[in-house]
């Protein structure tokens, strides 16, 4: 078989794992030939690759970013991007392409899918919030960097007597804010999925000063936004390709904060740090065994399909099921955050 393979979308640690584990499997075992196209979907539409074989992949398994390159391109900003994915699919002779990637790139392999080609989909990113699978590798990896900050960041903080507002990433859903908040023993989370107060969380922030704690630190998810007419907002407007910006909520928290409370507080925004670098051990096993299984269900031809970790075993499940909208924190678990704040 030929096999081609790609990374788009925003990077995340443990891509080079899924590729590694790809030509492994597909090369040494079932003696296929691999591809890898550069820049994500822009190497597809724009037959720009490069052949992978097993010395391509040496040494990559603990490296972060992806060898192959990453862009946002999608097939669908071009008039005629379905088709040119299709015929240089014919002229390579490919059997399948696997695109690893997030939600913006497992739509686009949806599109594709629907239109016929063969896809199986591996997801990614280190924001948790593809559904359908338990968890995205990159997840730990960024849960890891934001806990060691927060950390450190405590005990600047408390030397200070500041208030410390630290952004992660996370622009819809506030899984990383969740995590590194519960691990670190954050004062306050505040997440996309439930704009937040800023009196309430002026006052929660406020009776820690009365009962005589000395600083505070609060981890706002990139996302994340008050209660309408809670208070003034920015919201930092839309990016060249539509998305989102960042609306600086740590900035816009910390003027907030020190204007209600009296106390100083300093912005901290972690941002791109959480997706460069090493991936843990857990995200490389998870990207491995996802390389594994994307190779199988393209022998086969599972196609239209993605990669999901179910508990412990991985699976297969519909590219439609994973897109069809995001996994978002639930309010279970932001309880159970809530209640060691
Ligand atoms: O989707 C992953 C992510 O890291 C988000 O958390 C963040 O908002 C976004 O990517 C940043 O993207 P960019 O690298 O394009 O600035």
């Amino acid at each position: 078989m030929r096999i081609g393979v790609l990374t788009s979308g925003g990077d995340c640690p443990g891509l080079n794992a899924v590729i590694r584990s790809v030509v492994h499997r597909a090369t040494a075992d079932h003696g296929d030939e691999v591809i890898g196209f550069h820049d994500g979907w822009k190497g597809l539409l724009e037959c720009d690759y490069r052949k992978l074989d097993l010395d391509a992949v040496s040494g990559i398994l603990a490296r972060g970013g992806t060898i192959l390159g990453s862009s946002r391109v999608q097939p669908a900003h071009l008039r005629d991007g379905v088709e040119r994915a299709r015929s240089h699919l014919a002229e390579l002779g490919l059997d399948a392409v696997i695109p690893i990637g997030g939600e913006g790139t497992l739509k686009a392999a949806r599109m594709l899918s629907d239109a016929g080609l063969p896809i199986v989909g591996v997801p990614k990113t280190i924001d948790n919030d593809i559904s359908g699978t338990d968890v995205t590798f990159g997840f730990d990896t960024a849960v890891g960097v934001a806990t060691e900050a927060l950390d450190r960041l405590k005990t600047t903080a408390e030397s200070h007597q500041r208030m410390l507002i630290v952004e992660v990433m996370g622009r819809h859903t506030g899984w990383i804010a969740l995590h590194s908040g519960m691990a670190a023993g954050a004062h306050a989370i505040v997440v996309p999925e439930r704009p937040f107060d800023i009196e309430e969380l002026a006052k929660l922030i406020g009776e820690r000063f009365a009962a005589g704690k000395k600083f505070a630190i609060v981890v706002a998810a990139e996302g994340a936004k008050p209660r309408e007419g809670s208070m003034a907002f920015d919201t930092g407007g839309k990016d060249m390709y539509g998305h989102e910006r960042f609306a600086g909520i740590a900035r816009q928290l910390a003027v907030e904060l020190e204007g209600r409370l009296g106390k100083e507080a300093r912005p901290v925004i972690l941002g791109h740090v959480q997706r460069g670098g090493t991936p843990t051990a857990y995200d490389r096993v998870l990207a491995t065994r996802f390389g594994w299984h994307a190779v199988e269900a393209v022998h086969r031809g599972d196609f239209g399909m993605m990669t999901a970790l179910r508990g412990t075993e991985i699976t297969l499940i519909p590219l439609t099921e994973a897109v069809d909208h995001l996994k978002t924190v639930p309010q279970d678990r932001y309880t159970e955050a809530e209640c060691v704040l």
